[in-house]
């Protein structure tokens, strides 16, 4: 469902900003652009910025084609804000210059996520954050942006103790050329010929492997489930709230998937929890028991809202507490592009 936040300012009203987009041509830049365009953000201006290899390329913004630009140490002169999805080293080379310049960042790298003093920002869960209109905001990882979408409306009714989550991750989470490698290794697959993976560290046509981030040796954690869980406990400000992910990468495009195991303080019932995401802004039940029809990544590729469902009583709990439900979000959307432009639209001018 999809509700205005009252939190957003009126986009007809709010002056145009000079906008810089850092990672222009990556899979989210491109995002970026399409949802300020299909929002209508009010953009003065649109600087996009990329590697060196890009400069010189358009990208269509509006009807008209914008030039790349080699991002460089003046590239952020004159920008109100900068949404930065050029990986971390960038990220932290480049934030001090924009704020230097004056510009805001809203950044989809995890440089800064777990920073005190950086706001780590879903606006539909924390968004009053953005009120004293912080100059850096950094833009959560896909998996926990898209699972407090629904832990969110549960844990301010009755508190979510623990989440057990196991994940089925998207090709995009990778970039643009992950995206690409799963498009040509499946053709390669199809036609019975040989693929040797480039971009992912194993075959991935009609196969899933364990998350591609490093493991952690000591914990047995991969980074990707260890950034979820901190990130999780930071949005929803949580921080004895017990988490245990598993992140999988799947054969799938652009959209996330996860089951969720939940733990609540007092018993809840189905109901209850249908009722309470039925309400929440950015989430869409799709709960149909006897069509069994659920959330599917297919479906929400391309969508703003959040899949929930797969609604039930866990159990495995016999004291009433545990739910277990199924998410599916776009990655590109609602787990980076979408939830920075969110962010910009609700910055305070
Ligand atoms: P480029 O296409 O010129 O390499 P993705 O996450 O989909 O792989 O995208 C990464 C984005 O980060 C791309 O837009 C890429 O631009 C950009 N990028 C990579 N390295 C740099 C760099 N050194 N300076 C600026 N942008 C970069």
């Amino acid at each position: 469902m999809t509700h205005p936040n009252p939190s957003f300012p009126d986009q007809a009203q709010a002056r145009p900003l000079n906008v810089a987009i850092v990672g222009a041509t990556g899979a989210v830049g491109v995002e970026l652009m399409g949802c300020l365009e299909r929002r209508g953000f009010p953009v003065a201006s649109l600087r996009l910025l990329a590697s060196a290899r890009s400069a010189g390329r358009t990208l269509p913004f509006k009807g008209q084609d914008v030039v790349i630009e080699a991002l460089g140490p003046d590239s952020l002169q004159g920008m109100d804000v900068a949404l930065f999805s050029a990986g971390a080293t960038i990220s932290r080379q480049y934030a001090p210059i924009a704020a230097a310049a004056g510009c805001v960042v809203i950044d989809n790298s995890s440089a800064f996520r777990m920073d005190e003093g950086t706001p780590l920002v879903v606006p539909e869960v924390n968004g009053a954050l953005l009120a004293d209109r912080p100059a850096l905001v950094a833009n959560p990882n896909c998996v926990a942006a898209i699972a407090v979408m629904a832990l969110a409306p549960l844990h301010a009714r009755n508190p979510v103790t623990r989440v057990i989550g196991a994940t089925y991750q998207s090709a995009s989470g990778a970039g643009a050329a992950a995206m690409a490698e799963l498009e040509a290794s499946t053709t390669a697959y199809l036609a019975g010929e040989a693929y040797a993976p480039k971009v992912l560290p194993h075959p991935y046509a009609f196969n899933l492997f364990s998350h591609n981030a490093d493991v952690d040796a000591a914990s047995g954690y991969n980074g990707e489930e260890l950034k979820a869980m901190a990130e999780i406990r930071k949005i929803l400000a949580a921080p004895d709230m017990r988490l245990s992910f598993t992140c999988v990468r799947v054969p799938v495009l652009r959209a996330h998937s996860m089951a969720l195991t939940v733990e609540f303080e007092r018993p809840v019932t189905p109901a209850e929890a249908e009722a309470w995401l039925a309400d929440a802004a950015g989430v869409r039940l799709v709960n149909d028991h006897a069509a069994n029809h659920y959330p599917m990544p297919n479906e929400a590729s391309g969508g703003d809202d959040v899949l929930v469902g797969r609604i039930r009583a866990d159990l495995s709990d016999p004291t009433g507490r545990t739910l277990s439900l199924f998410l599916s979000g776009d990655q590109l959307l609602k787990g980076a592009a979408l939830n920075a432009v969110q962010i910009a639209e609700a910055l305070p001018r």
